[in-house]
């Protein structure tokens, strides 16, 4: 059993438990969602002790210097003194758009005052504690307010909801901003790279926007991976951006049936930039979607010549829509 300081106040972690458990069970708010060590939405910092290996598993070396660690996977075992992660908040955020598109994505709008990045994401929390990871699609100097794109699942409990019983005028809680997938205005010049099969289009559209906002000057090519045309639902937005901005490309990439009316290419997803970015040596990427899909992206791009360090990831994980950076 260790004892762990934390607000003015000691939990004991028993053998086998883990902090975040301790501190929920004991009654403290601490932001949550994949409970695995995928979101990150639990990351706390160290002040005084010392951590098992497996807290800091996965995390920049950037954020380990700093004594970041993730609570749920902390077993700690000996005293620790811990501080909530400074960069968390949660905030009420308020309902004002929601709008059903193309392949059973809900667009939510909602007003909300935080600080974040186009790109990261957010947890989104239920009046009873039901919370789950979205990325952030909007761009905080473009528009007021937050915006996610849930897929609604046929059997997922907060989507089916959110969808069904959630409605404008409606206050959720939101903790965040979380993720390092974003965009930083440095080297302008450099190629953009994105690509992304679903609801992976969310933070790339934030992302793209927020890039083209302060002028990046480097191509920036998009590739939207879908199995049907009918389910790619920010096809008209793309391609008015592919229209207005000549640094810009859309490429959306279908696996089954014709490509959408604007054009395309057929195929998968990965392979079409494999063929296409033979040589991504200088590329700045940015990876969306599943965690298969996107840890392949990742491998493929970094063999083809990309600086591991230029390859930014947001892994969705399925049970939980959680997202890592
Ligand atoms: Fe700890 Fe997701 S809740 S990493």
């Amino acid at each position: 059993m260790a004892t762990v300081h934390f607000e003015d106040t000691e939990v004991n972690v028993a053998p086998g438990s883990n902090l975040l458990e301790a501190l929920l069970t004991a009654g403290h708010d601490i932001p949550n969602s994949c409970r695995a060590g995928a979101c990150q939405s639990c990351m706390m910092q160290l002040i005084e002790g010392e951590l098992p290996a497996a807290a800091q598993q996965g995390l920049k070396a950037t954020h380990k210097a700093q004594g970041y660690f993730l609570a749920c996977c902390c077993e700690p075992e000996a005293g620790l003194r811990v501080q909530r992660n400074p960069a968390s908040q949660t905030v009420s955020a308020v309902v004002v758009d929601k709008e059903l598109l193309p392949g059973r994505v809900l667009r939510l709008r909602m007003s909300a005052d935080i600080h974040y990045r186009p790109g990261q994401f957010v947890n989104l929390v239920r009046d009873d504690g039901l919370s789950r990871a979205y990325s952030l699609a909007s761009v905080p100097e473009l528009e007021r307010e937050l915006e996610v794109q849930i897929r609604v699942h046929e059997d997922g409990q907060f989507s089916q909801w959110a969808q069904q019983k959630l409605a404008i005028g409606d206050t959720l809680k939101v903790q965040g901003a979380f993720g390092d997938c974003f965009y930083l205005a440095e080297q302008k010049q450099q190629p953009l790279l994105l690509a992304g099969t679903g609801t992976g289009l969310s933070p790339l559209y934030g992302i793209v926007r927020d890039a083209l906002r302060v002028g990046h000057d480097g191509p920036i090519h998009l590739f939207a991976g879908s199995r049907v045309a009918d389910d790619l639902y920010l096809d008209k937005e793309l391609r008015a951006l592919d229209a207005v901005y000549q640094n810009f490309s859309y490429t959306p990439v279908v696996l089954e049936g014709a490509v959408p009316e604007g054009g395309g290419e057929n195929g998968d997803l990965n392979q079409v930039l494999k063929s296409r970015f033979p040589d991504t040596k200088g590329y700045r990427a940015y990876f969306c979607g599943s965690p298969q899909r996107v840890q392949a992206l990742r491998k493929q791009t970094f063999l083809a010549g990309a600086s591991m360090q230029d390859i930014h990831c947001d892994l969705f994980t399925p049970s939980s829509q959680a997202v890592v950076a």
